[in-house]
């Protein structure tokens, strides 16, 4: 596995100015399509483009285009629909997986409660997009789902990781690419990313 964490400029202010504590749902929400939109056009670097004929103003000519199929984009509900728009602004195109996961209160572990995968996701890269990278439960969870739906090509964006859920990645998926916009210090007893953003979901949707 490759861990990037950006070093565009941009990204690192858009997530120091998030980490304000007194900040709005609306600079909140921005500042998230923002930092998805940075992180996606980091994340598809490797796609892959193959030399076309095209008809342009001045006569024929050979020139790049996507050859493969989009990519899937891959919101885990809820606070991944908070970069859709972001990502979907680089990769319009793209086709979305859902997956909704909910903790099972006796065991702790993730338990899927939604999934609509696309069926050509075998043939695609599939890009999860989720705010925080805590534990790691829930995006190892979610790459299990790809993985068992066929997909063999995944990469996942995180506005913010916590070592401890990137080292739970690295030990069970390798070979995912993780593109972060910021790595943190450390998780604390309640699983809340130290210093992080809070809880991003509730400060997405406004329902703190
Ligand atoms: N989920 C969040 O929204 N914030 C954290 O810090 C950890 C998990």
């Amino acid at each position: 596995m490759s861990v990037f964490a950006s070093n565009h400029p941009l990204v690192k202010h858009k997530v120091s100015l998030l980490r304000d504590a007194q900040i709005s749902v609306k600079s909140f929400r921005e500042l998230t399509r923002e930092i998805a939109s940075l992180l996606t056009m980091e994340a598809t670097t490797q796609l892959s483009v193959e030399n076309k004929p095209l008809t342009c103003w001045s006569g024929m000519i050979s020139a790049p285009v996507l050859s493969d199929k989009q990519p899937t984009l891959v919101p885990i509900l809820r606070a991944g629909l908070g970069m859709l728009d972001g990502a979907l602004s680089i990769l319009p195109c793209a086709k979305i997986s859902v997956v909704g996961l909910k903790r099972d209160e006796e065991t702790l572990q993730p338990i899927s409660y939604y999934q609509n995968i696309v069926s050509d996701v075998n043939e695609r890269q599939a890009i999860i997009i989720d705010p925080m990278l805590a534990t790691g439960g829930t995006a190892l969870a979610t790459i299990d789902l790809l993985k068992s739906s066929g997909c063999t090509n995944i990469t996942a964006i995180f506005l913010v990781a916590a070592p401890e859920g990137i080292a739970v990645l690295q030990d069970s998926h390798p070979e995912v690419d993780l593109f972060i916009g910021a790595i943190d210090e450390k998780l604390n007893e309640q699983g809340y990313i130290l210093p992080g953003l809070g809880d991003a979901g509730d400060k997405i949707f406004g329902t703190l």
